[in-house]
């Protein structure tokens, strides 16, 4: 399964085989470049930055490294192998085989499936436009690009199942999807959380944290789906998502690490410490540590929810690894706990599973985030500090599900919408805090230089050394 980079767009779906589709692809790619000058970094068009292509599917290696212009980046189209014997397996078609075409009475449902995760690539690059200018190091700087660079490649993967399956309104779709801006009053992105502005480096590797987190359990119960092309682009695409993954969770490590560093060597024992000394204190990082789990959750949808039972049911969207789940796949009898609002009070709730998917889906999530939050507690515990991040408790801060509207505070009590409003900036970021973090962030360029708030990686990327010159400004 290699890639053919002969062609104007690099793929492995023999896009030449296919002419009508080909040149309809061939024309979205000039808009797709205008997108990417338009709404990509910043003032980057001439960097020569030490990018990963793919130029293979195949588990191993498939990654080649070298110094790239973003603009000349080779997106395109890349799946993971067919497997022609594959069938359905769970909901109502279980056992038939999977579909390579969309059947028609799941087109328009597919369809949206599809745009509103595609909307989601387009939009992370939006929001993190200006970082490059405030880039802590030449290293994180390559490492958001290369972030970037691969949710642009992720919009392709989408684009090109609307435009193989869903002949002109597909086409349309991935259109509108080069003409919404995030955070865009009149033409906004479909989802909350990916119009919310990045302002910093903190807000960058928390989002990379929590938020393309969800992406991988989204892709991951797309990668169940019956629509076998759904599927195969998803597991290519999960690949990737590791990679932006990582970034978040090392790069919120480094920042705890240095300040736990300054408050070792200065003393220090109140976790509200540290502003004095250049870092970020561990109060304020717990602050993001809501705020990005808190609007990240509200990307699940509501815990109980008819859509996604019938998501499941029709085959569309699986459960998070499906295929390892020892149960029979259709879940008609099962049932689910889910937290819900009962009578002023937060009650544990049994729900038939097949509604309870969304919520199924987030606790999976949860699980995840929260071992990651346990390997991030090691940096203070190593160091003999007393401090451990928490993530909040799902009713807090949220806009979406059993508990929109409700007020209460990260450890799940309730109180009065003043009482909350009074309290807000102990549990969230305010804008002072927004403000400090801010204040911190200056572009530091010199290879193995990083800015104070931060502690280097352990290491360098694709085996290069930390004082690597990961970007080049000639
Ligand atoms: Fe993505
Ligand atoms: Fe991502």
């Amino acid at each position: 399964m290699n890639i053919d980079y002969s062609q104007l767009i690099p793929n492995n779906v023999d896009l030449a085989g296919d002419r009508t589709l080909q040149r309809a692809l061939e024309r979205w790619q000039p808009a797709f470049l205008g997108w990417w000058n338009d709404t990509g970094p910043i003032d980057s068009t001439d960097l020569q930055v030490y990018l990963r292509t793919a130029i293979s599917v195949d588990r191993d290696g498939w990654a080649n490294f070298g110094y790239v212009r973003m603009p000349e980046y080779r997106w395109g189209i890349f799946l993971v192998p067919g497997d022609e014997d594959r069938k359905i397996h769970f909901g109502d078609h279980m056992g038939q085989p999977a579909w390579q075409e969309v059947p028609g009475e799941y087109r328009s449902t597919l369809r949206r499936i599809i745009v509103t995760q595609g909307d989601t690539e387009p939009a992370s690059v939006e929001q993190q436009r200006l970082l490059g200018k405030t880039a802590p190091s030449l290293y994180d700087m390559r490492n958001l690009f290369q972030v970037n660079v691969e949710e642009g490649r992720h919009l392709w993967a989408m684009v090109y199942l609307l435009h193989r399956y869903f002949g002109k309104d597909g086409r349309e779709e991935a259109e509108y999807l080069l003409e919404r801006r995030s955070g865009d009053t009149n033409n906004p992105r479909i989802l909350t959380a990916f119009n919310e502005q990045t302002r910093h480096w903190l807000a960058f590797f928390m989002f990379a944290f929590f938020t393309d987190r969800d992406g991988k359990f989204q892709l991951s119960s797309l990668a169940e789906s019956a629509f076998d092309p759904l599927s195969r682009t998803c597991r290519f695409m999960l690949t990737e998502e590791a990679h932006h993954m990582f970034v978040g969770e090392s790069g919120v490590a480094r920042t705890i690490q240095r300040t736990c560093e300054v408050m070792k060597e200065r003393g220090l024992t109140d976790p509200a410490e540290g502003r004095q000394h250049g870092v970020i204190d561990l109060n304020t990082l717990q602050k993001f540590v809501n705020f990005h789990c808190s609007v990240t959750l509200d990307l699940f949808g509501s815990e109980v929810s008819s859509n996604a039972a019938t998501y499941y049911t029709t085959g569309l969207k699986g459960r998070y690894e499906e295929g390892k789940r020892p149960d029979d796949h259709r879940l008609s009898s099962d049932e689910y706990l889910v937290l819900d609002m009962e009578n002023g009070k937060i009650v544990e709730k049994r729900f038939p599973a097949l509604t309870a998917l969304n919520a199924r889906l987030r606790d999976d999530y949860i699980e995840e985030i929260q071992a990651g939050l346990n390997r991030w507690n090691r940096i203070p515990e190593q160091m003999g500090i007393p401090f451990r991040f928490k993530l909040p408790h799902v009713a807090f801060h949220r806009k979406i599900g059993n508990f929109a509207g409700t007020f209460a505070n990260p450890n799940g009590e309730l109180m009065s919408e003043a009482e909350w409003n009074q309290r807000r900036d102990e549990w969230l970021p305010s804008e002072s805090d927004h403000k400090y973090i801010e204040s911190l962030m200056g572009q530091v360029l010199e290879p193995g230089k990083f800015a104070n708030w931060i502690a280097p990686p352990a290491r360098g990327i694709n085996g290069r050394p930390i004082d690597f010159e990961y970007v080049r400004f000639n």
